[in-house]
């Protein structure tokens, strides 16, 4: 089967005057359906850099990304932004709603550029508002919602098109943490039922430790992407004892 992305050698530089700042230095990853990553890594590492890539947002300066089996690099704007919006969610830090949308109207969005009639779109907006358990603030203004509850309004319009893979980054960054519990719960329960492949991006050692593959990142590079092994797993070769254990190939 096609992996949902696949990211190879792919380095992304940036010219700021006279000097290249390299944000990600030939990075390969591919992302399954159905997996559930998380990215780490000091900030400046290129965490943001690489998750843009991932979602087709960005494009490598040299190496590929493969969206669906499509080379970002080979699509025009307006084909790349047609994978993009059926294949991939994204979810930002700073929400980026419509101020001046309701939630219903943010999150129904995405199928307005999909050509999908007005009713269509109202009826599957309020089915992920309902999801995301704010059935009963449809009307509401951004501002007029919690910031937990923005965050919400957000997932639903990432996934409101059914997306392969759903994009995070710092998703939990700016709630408090019963909030963001909540929200990773929401997004594990997506991943286990709907097998929407998850990639977030995070500070937090609890969000990272929910995930079952790990990826360090360390100036531009990935300097280790581990899978936690089940226990059936660790038995066959014998020599772990425990629940979960990682396993770690070096990058
Ligand atoms: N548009 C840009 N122009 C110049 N430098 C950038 C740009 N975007 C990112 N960078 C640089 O690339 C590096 C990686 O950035 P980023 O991916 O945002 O890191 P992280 O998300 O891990 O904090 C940083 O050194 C950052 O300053
Ligand atoms: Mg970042």
């Amino acid at each position: 089967m096609t992996p949902a992305i696949e990211v190879r050698q792919a380095t992304r530089e940036h010219r700021v005057g006279q000097t290249a700042v390299v944000a990600l230095r030939g990075v390969s990853l591919t992302l399954h359906r159905g997996e559930h990553v998380a990215v780490v890594g000091p900030s400046g590492s290129g965490k943001s850099t690489l998750l843009q890539l991932l979602g087709g947002l960005d494009r490598p300066t040299a190496g590929s990304v493969l969206i669906d089996g499509q080379d970002t690099a080979e699509l025009p704007q307006a084909e790349l932004a047609r994978i993009r919006n059926r294949v991939v969610g994204f979810v930002f830090q700073g929400f980026h709603l419509q101020p001046r949308a309701s939630a219903l109207d943010n999150v129904a969005l995405p199928l307005v550029y999909q050509g999908v009639r007005r009713a269509e779109r109202r009826r599957r907006a309020a089915d992920l508002l309902d999801r995301v358990g704010l059935a009963d603030r449809a009307r509401h203004l951004p501002g007029q919602l919690s910031g937990g509850e923005q965050q919400r309004v957000a997932v639903a319009r990432a996934l409101v098109t059914g997306p392969t893979v759903l994009l995070a980054d710092e998703p939990t960054g700016n709630l408090d943490s019963v909030t963001g519990e909540r929200l990773l719960d929401l997004l594990a329960g997506l991943n286990a039922e709907h097998r929407v492949a998850l990639a977030i991006v995070t500070h937090d050692h609890e969000v990272a430790a929910r995930a079952r593959r790990q990826i360090v990142m360390r100036d531009g590079r990935i300097v280790s992407d581990s899978h936690i092994v089940s226990d059936s797993r660790i038995a066959g070769d014998g020599r772990i004892a425990g629940d979960t254990a990682r396993r770690t190939g070096r990058a």
